[in-house]
């Protein structure tokens, strides 16, 4: 049994349950309890606080995590970092209110900043050489400036609507994060790493899958050539005689940003009857 530790609740709990779902490890409802065990994989959930995920990660009273770089920035302990997931992709940024004038970094000197990244900030700080005071708080950091609490706050952005419903204007990017998951650097037996090994080629079929489109369309055979040179797919299209003479069907697979760069090619080869489908997972 393999334990996992995940975020209780915010950005990227419901993230990283689609994903497991998605590779159809299945659990009982996310109800009270804080230790999940799925019913067809040897993975054991164990639900936290992101702050606290790092940690418990390093002590081993869990095996790996899932977590934002943000954080494991912030708490600075010596992890494996196992997989980029591509998910949870946010920004670490200073925010002051709307309506007050900002030139530049300097602005900062002798401010005060509420965060609950003391380390990350004052690692940026120190670099830019800005003398300011920072003020440590676990949460609800973006209301601190209306309060009267600080000047300027630092925290995560990413849809940007936080800042935006509390009067604040994103002034600086400190670092861009994404989630990974993290194990320990060593001590994992080798039954886990086989289990991770196995969870690892599930999470990458979905993630490929959720990255490309499965395309279809008609096509006159005279063309099949010039559109296999447009979605040339994996290995190469699947092309299929349709019962009327002189026209094929192209099967493809294609990243799913490139689609609308390619229609008007598409159609120039009088392609029609075009299906873009989901893909549920792909393993190359
Ligand atoms: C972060 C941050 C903001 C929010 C920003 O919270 O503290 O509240 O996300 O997102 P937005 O730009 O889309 O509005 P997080 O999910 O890390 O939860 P936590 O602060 O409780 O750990
Ligand atoms: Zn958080």
């Amino acid at each position: 049994m393999l334990r996992i530790a995940i975020q209780k609740s915010g950005r990227l709990s419901e993230q990283s349950l689609a994903l497991l779902a998605e590779s159809n490890i299945e659990f009982g409802g996310h109800g009270r309890a804080l230790l999940a065990q799925s019913k067809n994989f040897p993975l054991e959930i164990l639900y936290l606080r992101d702050d606290d995920i790092p940690q418990c990660v390093y002590d081993g009273v869990a095996d790996i995590g899932i977590v934002g770089e943000d954080v494991l920035q912030e708490k600075n302990y010596a992890l494996n970092i196992v997989e980029r997931l591509g998910m949870g992709k946010c920004r670490m940024s200073l925010a002051i209110p709307k309506s007050v004038v900002y030139n530049d970094l300097k602005w900062f000197n002798g401010k005060k900043i509420a965060t609950s990244y003391p380390r990350v900030l004052g690692n940026f700080l120190q670099s830019n050489n800005i003398a300011a005071e920072i003020h440590e708080i676990s949460g609800s950091v973006e209301i601190s400036t209306t309060i009267g609490l600080a000047d300027a706050i630092f925290d995560i952005v990413s849809s940007g609507s936080t800042l935006v419903s509390n009067g604040l204007k994103e002034v600086e990017t400190v670092l861009h994060s994404e989630a990974v998951m993290v194990s320990q650097k060593e001590g994992l037996t080798e039954d886990k790493q086989l289990i991770i090994n196995d969870l690892l080629f599930r999470l990458r079929a979905v993630q490929k899958g959720r990255q490309y489109k499965y395309i279809l369309l008609n096509v006159p055979t005279k063309n099949v050539d010039k559109i296999i040179d447009v979605i040339p797919g994996s290995k190469s299209p699947t092309v299929v005689p349709l019962a009327q003479e002189g026209w094929s069907s192209v099967h493809s697979v294609l990243p799913e940003n490139d689609f609308w760069k390619i229609i008007d090619q598409l159609k120039k080869l009088d392609a029609q009857g075009i299906l873009v489908m989901p893909i549920e997972k792909m393993i190359l």
